[in-house]
C-alpha cells in the first residue's frame, strides 16, 4: 500500500515571514515518519522561499491551483512547467473553493489534471457535495459527476496518478467534521467507482479526507480503511496542530 500522506493547504493565508515561520516550525517538529508523506501547499508568491527551506527534506511542496494551459496569454494564471521549476511535486485542483467562488466546471478541472500529469506534477483532484446535494441523497452522484470528466479526459490508467481528495462542502471551514462512518462511505464508494473503471491501484491510489480535520478527529479518520490522509486547511496554519495531526497518520 502506498503511504499515507497529509497535505497542509495554506489558502490565501499569511505574508513571507510567516510562511517562513511556519515551514520552519514544521520542519523543526515533524520527525520523518516511515509511513507518512506530507506536503504544504503554500500560496503561489512564497513557493519559492517555501521550496528553498524544503530543499533537502522530507517535506514536499504543493501547489494550490494551476493554469489547464501550459504557457502563453493567460493573464494572471500559473502554469505547471513553473510550479515544476520549483521542485513542486503536488497541485490541487477542483477544490471546491475553484468550483463554487471561480466556477471551474469538472470540465476544466479535467482538463487541469491532464496538464498537471503532463508536468510529472501529482494532482490532488478534490470531489465533495453540497449539504443540499447530501440531505438530497445526491452525493454519491454528484462526486461520480466529478470524476467522470477527469476519467474520461486522462483515461483509467493515468487516474491511478491521481490523489483524490474527498472534501464534503459542508464540513470545509465549519469546524462541523464528517463523522468517520460518513467519510468511509464515501471514500468506499470512490474506490468502488474506481476499482470498476480499473482506476484503481492498491499500491499506489490514494483518498484523502479533508473538511475541519483536527488533531483530535484524525486519528479516527486515519483508523478507516479507505481513508489513506487528509488535506488540511485551517489546522495547518499552526505547526503543532498539524504535526499532530501528521503523527496521526503516521
Ligand atoms: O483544503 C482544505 C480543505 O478545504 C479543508 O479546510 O480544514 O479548514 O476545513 P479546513
Amino acid at each position: 500500500m502506498a503511504k499515507y500522506l497529509v497535505i497542509g493547504n495554506w489558502k490565501m493565508n499569511g505574508n513571507l515571514s510567516r510562511s517562513e515561520q511556519l515551514v520552519e516550525d514544521i520542519l523543526a517538529q515533524l520527525p520523518v515518519l516511515p509511513t507518512l508523506e506530507v506536503a504544504v501547499c503554500p500560496p503561489f508568491t512564497y513557493l519559492a522561499p517555501v521550496a528553498k527551506r524544503l530543499r533537502d527534506t522530507a517535506v514536499k511542496l504543493g501547489a494550490q491551483n494551476l493554469c489547464e494551459h501550459s504557457a502563453g496569454a493567460y493573464t494572471g494564471e500559473v502554469a505547471g512547467p513553473m510550479l515544476a521549476d520549483f521542485g513542486t511535486r503536488f497541485v490541487l485542483v477542483g477544490h471546491s473553493e475553484r468550483r463554487s467562488l471561480y466556477g471551474e466546471s469538472s470540465e476544466l478541472v479535467a482538463a487541469k489534471v491532464e496538464t498537471a500529469l503532463e508536468c510529472v506534477l501529482t494532482p490532488v483532484l478534490c470531489v465533495g457535495e453540497t449539504l443540499e446535494e447530501r440531505e438530497a441523497g445526491k452525493a454519491e452522484a454528484v462526486i461520480s459527476s466529478q470524476l467522470q470528466p477527469v476519467l474520461a479526459r486522462i483515461g483509467s490508467s493515468a487516474m491511478k496518478r491521481v490523489v483524490i481528495a474527498y472534501e464534503p462542502v459542508w464540513a470545509i471551514g465549519t469546524g462541523k467534521t464528517a463523522s468517520p462512518q460518513q467519510a468511509q462511505d464515501i471514500h468506499a464508494f470512490i474506490r468502488t467507482s474506481l476499482q470498476q473503471a480499473d482506476a484503481w491501484s492498491d499500491d499506489h491510489s490514494r483518498l484523502l479526507y479533508g473538511g475541519s480535520v483536527k488533531a483530535d478527529n484524525a486519528a479516527e479518520l486515519f483508523g478507516q480503511a479507505d481513508i489513506h490522509g487528509a488535506l488540511v486547511g485551517g489546522a495547518s496554519l499552526k505547526a503543532e496542530d498539524f504535526v499532530a495531526i501528521c503523527h496521526a497518520a503516521g
